[in-house]
């Protein structure tokens, strides 16, 4: 199955059939994450798989409802990071390429960022120093039932529109804020559709995207709504890195090479040349 179908199919599954995935095929998921394209080489990450689930979903935030939802998934992948500086936006792109993997082949996942004492996984995997516990995802086969679906429903109605997603003009600008996108290039509509697709922190889908004549800013609007922030961990800055995700994954399965640059550039100066306002942060730019 092309990527791009595959964005258009993922949703965040919330209950699993309890039948194990075979082993290469797990390995395969995490090799699909630990091989991903990177925004920063220098920050280092781990993908943890964990086949017992259980051992996952026990020590998840019961109140929550995290052990009733997610207790059904017979593997988890953890992610940990180093913590530096971008080591969100890092995340948010490599593990949202082997979430897709996972899902080409017919695998079920959700994101997940709350719900869980960092303390206590860091304790349970035997984190050292300065490594941060980012995400974890449930691993199994969507339980295609009525049941398992509402599980999906009913998670989606407290997210942020219900967990639509914005239409492309409330994310997508011309080559100054708020400044109309006035392009017929379809691949280019193409790969903002991608991006637009994303998942995000409780829907939050807080990315916006300028596009310049030579090339597409990446925008972050940091007012962390839905406790996106926590504990130094920007969650608002991960969404942003898989909406970049998919849209590098997307223009690339249409043939474009360009990537994103998330160094060597003065944020401060871009948002200024482009009338980016404050509570914004810029975050890569992307060259075709
Ligand atoms: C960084 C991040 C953290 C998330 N955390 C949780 C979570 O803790 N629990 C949960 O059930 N869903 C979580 N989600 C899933 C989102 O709620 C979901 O992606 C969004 O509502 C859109 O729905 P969809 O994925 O089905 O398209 C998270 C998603 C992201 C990207």
């Amino acid at each position: 199955m092309d990527i791009r179908s595959t964005i258009r199919r993922r949703i965040s599954i919330r209950h699993y059939e309890s039948r194990p995935i075979p082993e290469e095929l797990l390995q395969e998921v995490v090799g699909s994450g630990e091989n991903s394209v990177a925004l920063d080489d220098n920050i280092g990450i781990r993908l943890h798989l964990v086949k017992e689930g259980r051992l996952v979903a026990e020590r998840m935030t019961p109140l929550t409802g995290a052990r009733w939802l997610f207790g059904s998934a017979p593997h988890f992948i953890i992610a940990t990071s180093e913590e530096k500086p971008l080591f969100m936006l890092n995340m948010g792109f490599r593990m949202e390429q082997m979430i897709l993997f996972a899902t080409e082949q017919g695998l079920g996942t959700c994101w997940v960022g709350g719900m869980f004492a960092e303390e206590r996984l860091g304790t349970f995997l035997g984190l050292g120093k300065g490594e941060r516990v980012i995400a974890l995802t449930p691993l199994g086969c969507p339980d295609t039932s009525f049941y398992g679906r509402a599980t999906h429903d009913l998670f989606e109605l407290g997210a942020m529109n219900f967990g639509r997603r914005k239409p492309l003009q409330q994310i997508a600008f011309g080559p100054d804020w708020d400044s109309p996108l006035e392009t017929e290039d379809k691949e280019l509509l193409e790969a903002l559709e991608c991006a637009r697709l994303a998942p995000s922190w409780a829907n939050t889908q807080p990315w916006r995207f300028l596009v310049t004549g030579k090339e597409i800013i990446a925008v972050a609007d940091a007012k962390g709504r839905y406790s996106s922030v926590r504990d130094g961990k920007h969650y608002y800055r991960l969404d942003v890195g898989i909406a970049m995700a998919h849209f590098f994954l997307g223009a690339k399965e249409m043939g474009w090479s360009g990537s994103w640059q998330v160094i060597g550039f003065d944020p401060a100066q871009v948002a200024k040349a482009h009338a980016i306002p404050d509570g914004y942060e810029v975050l890569g730019t992307y060259r075709r």
